[in-house]
């Protein structure tokens, strides 16, 4: 039986990802792609699948409750899974207020849509599913030792972390008060094909490879949990088909790495697969530690116990192969990563590290 999915902001990253894995690996499902094309937006990140009858675009805003209310009474779909979101930390620190209109203000509009579509006599079903794709970050900054389980407290640092906290509070209220049969992930860090070169391995890559110099905020040793984005949509698919409305689970990688050992095990990799700099010079000595960002968090460490134990999935590719394939694909689609490097970029690059 063919199954609709409400996917948002699926010409991002994640989205763009998890689309593609879903179009080759489910073919029931049939999915309706609604995102606003922001600069993190890219419509040719899915130009060869637009032709496919399983798949359908919309230009619009998740925060027009008008478009999304005629959505889900066109579509009928028996799952959303909510990707659209501002992404960015250092974005929110220069610009919070998109993110509190696109992540919580943008939320609760899908919210209520879904309440007013799911919930009414006839269309009781309890296999709908509001899908929330949230992040580690909302539960704050861990010291040296210790992991985020699904019970840690909340307790959100930065303008985006407290807009995706603001709205995994909507999405949780939803389930208890109206019954919404909502689920929430928080996953690590991802990294692959598809990333904006504004968040640090697709940065430190594109800089890496023109020569530029490689900004390593504070001392470089802050922590992070990196998982490989086809594991993340693998996890999604496991949510969204066994996991249990009301509850929430942890997706993470196991693997932490210092912000450091990324940059260097990036340039080494790129002065192995890609043409070397002038004179042969290490790409190493690109490097430079900058300016810390305000309000950094310190470390970020997922237990996935929960979804491993509940729901059986585990992570399938190491960092090892995760970060070949990742260098590879930015090597293969020079085009791309030139198609989002517009004058928008230039600006942003300068503001945010010009005086660093
Ligand atoms: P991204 O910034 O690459 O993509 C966001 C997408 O949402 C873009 O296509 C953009 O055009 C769209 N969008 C933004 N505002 C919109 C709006 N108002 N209406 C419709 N579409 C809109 O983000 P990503 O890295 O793919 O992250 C996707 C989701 O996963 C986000 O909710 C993010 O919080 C979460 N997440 C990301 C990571 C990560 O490492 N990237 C980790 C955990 C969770
Ligand atoms: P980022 O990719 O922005 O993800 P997040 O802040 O959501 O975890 O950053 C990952 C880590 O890399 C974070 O500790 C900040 C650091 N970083 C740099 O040192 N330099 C950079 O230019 C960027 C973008 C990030």
């Amino acid at each position: 039986m063919t199954k609709t999915l409400l996917v948002t902001g699926g010409c991002g990253f994640i989205g763009t990802n998890f689309i593609r894995y879903l179009l080759a690996k489910a073919p029931e499902v049939r999915i309706i792609n609604l995102d606003k094309l922001t600069y993190a937006g890219n419509l040719a990140n899915l130009a060869d699948v637009c032709g496919n009858s399983r798949y359908r675009f919309i230009h619009g805003d998740i925060c027009d409750a008008v478009l999304v209310e005629r959505l889900f009474a066109e579509e009928n779909p028996d799952a959303l899974v909510h990707f659209a979101a501002e992404s960015h930390v250092d974005r929110s620190i220069y610009g919070p207020e998109a993110f509190v209109q696109t992540n919580v203000v943008g939320t609760f509009v899908l919210l209520e849509a879904a309440r007013n579509a799911w919930l009414g006599a006839s269309a009781k079903d309890s296999a709908r599913r509001f899908l929330h794709v949230s992040t580690d970050e909302v539960y704050g900054s861990l010291g040296p030792s210790g992991y985020f389980t699904e019970a840690t407290p909340y307790d959100p640092r930065s303008p985006y972390s407290a807009s995706k906290a603001s709205a995994d509070h909507l999405v949780s209220a939803y389930f208890h008060t109206y019954g919404l049969p909502a689920i929430i992930t928080n996953c690590s860090n991802n990294y692959g094909p598809f990333q904006f070169p504004e968040k640090l391995m697709p940065l430190i890559i594109n800089n890496a490879l023109n020569g530029r110099e490689l900004p390593v905020y504070g001392d470089g040793r802050n922590v992070r949990d990196w998982l490989y984005v086809e594991d993340h949509c693998a996890a999604l698919r496991t949510v969204l088909s066994k996991g249990v409305p009301g509850e929430t689970y942890n997706i993470g990688g196991h693997n932490e790495k210092q912000n450091i050992e990324i940059v260097t095990t990036i340039c080494d990799l790129l002065d192995e697969m890609a043409p070397p700099l002038s004179a042969g010079r290490p790409r190493t000595t690109l490097i430079r530690f900058v300016t810390d960002r305000p309000g950094h968090d310190r470390r970020y460490a997922i237990d996935a116990g929960k979804i491993r134990r509940e729901l059986g999935w585990r992570p399938q590719t190491s960092f090892q192969e995760g970060l070949r394939r990742t260098i590879s694909w930015y090597l293969a689609n020079d085009a791309w990563l030139k198609g989002v490097l517009d004058g928008t970029y230039q600006e942003y690059y300068e503001t945010l590290y010009g005086g660093r």
